[in-house]
Parts: structure tokens; sequence; C-alpha cells
């Protein structure tokens, strides 16, 4: 398998074979930094990231990974930077790709990042956008693989948001992978038609399915795994809070919605998560609607059944491989 030079901007432009031996290799990255075998094949390299939205998970995975493989690492951030304000994003890419091995970068609209990598002659990884979130989705994989021990099949009930980055990346991994993807949520917040359909032209291709219901129970019947996020992305207005903690409420992650899915079931969140009052949102919610969580509540965060710390880590460890692929 040849990555070498591939930029890494959604799971869509890769095959099932490219994103199962990009998992394989986090794991194999996973078992040698465990083992304390280091791999800085890249020393010597440099790689920008650039982030116009927070991040604590991404930020850090890229900084420790390219530190494990002994690359350099310049994070930018629009305040600090020219991105956007007095240069264009073609100028910036022509620029950081005459320094740099490789860039991150965490922004806004998909065509930002596509444009990103059009105008960069090294590898560009998107590290979120509105749209997707294609490094979230290796490590929901290697998350999956290491419990189950086989992805092929699972069943993925995603509850909440599903029109946003998260539903619509984990809709086209499930696709790719021959998984079965579920949006339990109102149709208001079903993923975009046209990505639905070109999902389900390629699931029937790898025996995957994609199922849209505003029915919480039926969809989470027997699912192998539950998922949620935020209710309100970044970039999103406050204002949108109320609107969405109504309408979404019926889709939160409860215990009942676990004990639905299976004893066997796993419980995943990308993070960061309201299911208790110890964020400053999260306190206001409280404060304005005599809410105690949002989309998961503490129970369900906190049971055996949730691996969200495991599936945090692997962000470091997918992202690695990432790197390294398209950089060695
Ligand atoms: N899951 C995720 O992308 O987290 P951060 O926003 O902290 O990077
Ligand atoms: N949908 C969330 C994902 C955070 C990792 C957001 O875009 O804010």
């Amino acid at each position: 398998m040849n990555l070498k030079g591939r930029d890494f901007l959604k799971l869509l432009d890769y095959t099932p074979e490219e994103i199962q031996y990009l998992v394989d290799l986090a794991a194999e990255l996973k078992d040698k930094k465990k083992k304390g075998i280091p791999v800085d094949t890249l020393r010597g390299k440099n790689v920008a990231l650039i982030f116009e939205k927070t991040s604590t998970r991404t930020r850090c995975s890229f900084e420790v990974a390219a530190h494990d493989l002994g690359m350099g690492t310049t994070y930018l951030e629009p305040a600090s930077s020219q991105i956007g304000k007095k240069e264009s994003i073609a100028d910036t890419a022509r620029v950081l790709a005459s320094m740099f091995d490789g860039i991150e970068y965490r922004g806004y609209g998909q065509d930002i990042v596509e444009e990103l990598a059009k105008y960069s002659k090294v590898p560009v990884w998107n590290g979120l956008t509105n749209e997707f979130h294609p490094t979230q989705m290796l490590a929901d994989l290697l998350t999956i693989q290491e419990h189950f021990g086989y992805t092929k099949g699972i069943k993925l009930a995603y509850m909440g948001d599903a029109r946003y980055n998260m539903g619509n990346s984990l809709m086209v991994t499930c696709a790719k992978m021959g998984m079965h993807f579920v949006a339990c949520t109102t149709k208001e917040y079903f993923p975009d038609a046209e990505l639905v359909a070109v999902c389900k032209e390629i699931a029937s291709k790898t025996g995957g399915s994609i199922t849209l219901t505003e029915d919480a129970m039926e969809g989470t019947k027997g699912a192998d795994v539950v998922y949620t996020d935020v209710w309100v992305s970044m970039g999103e207005p406050d204002e949108i809070w109320e609107k969405r903690i109504k309408e979404l409420s019926p889709y939160k992650v409860t215990m009942d919605i676990m004990q639905n899915a299976g004893e066997n079931s796993i419980f995943l969140h990308c993070l960061p998560a309201f299911h208790d009052l110890k964020t400053k949102i999260g306190a206001q919610m409280a404060e304005r609607f005599g809410i105690q969580d949002m989309e998961v509540t503490d129970e369900v965060f906190e049971s055996s059944q949730s691996l969200v710390f495991e599936e945090a880590e692997n962000r470091m460890h997918t992202i690695k491989a990432i790197m390294a692929a398209t950089l060695q």
C-alpha cells in the first residue's frame, strides 16, 4: 500500500482497503509506542498545524504524533497569522508547502481545505471541517476493531445532529467499511440527501447499509455502537442552543437506549461532551433550561459500556498513521 504524497481530506477519497491499511498501521504504531519502541522515521521533517477552530484532541494528537515520528511542528491560529485576512488560502498553501512537509487544517467549509490541498504540493490533512472529520473516523474504527475484533457488519446508531461533520463522516465510514449506519433523529437533522444517495450506492457494494429513522428505540435496537456528538457545533450561533435542546432531547443517549441496544453494545463520542454541569456552557444551559446533561447522560458516559477515552487516545495513534503513511 503506497499512500505517499496523498492528501487526507475525507474518507470518500479512500478505498476500503486503504482505510483498513491506515487503521492497521495505527494499531501497529500503538503497539510499538506501548512497548517503548521508537518510530522516528520522519526525523528532520516539519508540519504546519492550522486551527481556525479550537481543539484539544486533534491538536495534541498532531503535536505528539509528529514529535514521536521525529518531526517539528508549527501551530498557526488565525489571530496570529495572515491566513484569510491578508492572504488567500491559495497563497498560504504555496508558502507553507515550500517550508513544510505536510499541512493540517481545521476550519469551516470543506471547500477551504480542498482549495488548500489543490495549491499545496505537500499532503494536506483535514483536522475537521463543517462537513467532515476524517481523522476522527480512523480513531473510531480502531476503537471498534479493538473491542469487537472486526468492523465489517457492525451496526452503528448515531443519535442527534446527523447533518453535520460527525453524522456525515460516520455515514461515509460505515458505507465504505461494510457497516450498518442508522441515523436516529428528526428529519431536519438527517444527513444531506445527496450524500445519503452516494453512501447507499457505496454500501450496496460493500455489504453495508444506511437507514434514517425518527424512532430512537427502533433505530438503536441491537446496535453494536451507539454514537452521539454535541448538539451545537463549533461555528454555530449560541442562539441555536434552545432549539437544539428542544428538538434533540428525545435523541439523548440514556441507559434505556443502551439497554435497548444490548448489553454488549458500546458508547462512543468524539468529545468534547456535555454529560454533566462541569463546563461553562453546561452550567449556563442548566441555569436556562433546568437540564442536567445534553446529548448523553452522565450515567452512560461514565458506564463500563463507554469507551470514549480509549477512543480519544486512538486519535493520536491514527493521526500518526496518517502522517507516517502519507509522508514516508
Ligand atoms: N474530537 C475532536 O476533534 O476533539 P477536539 O475538538 O478537542 O480536537
Ligand atoms: N460536531 C462537532 C465535532 C467536534 C469534534 C463540532 O464541529 O464542533
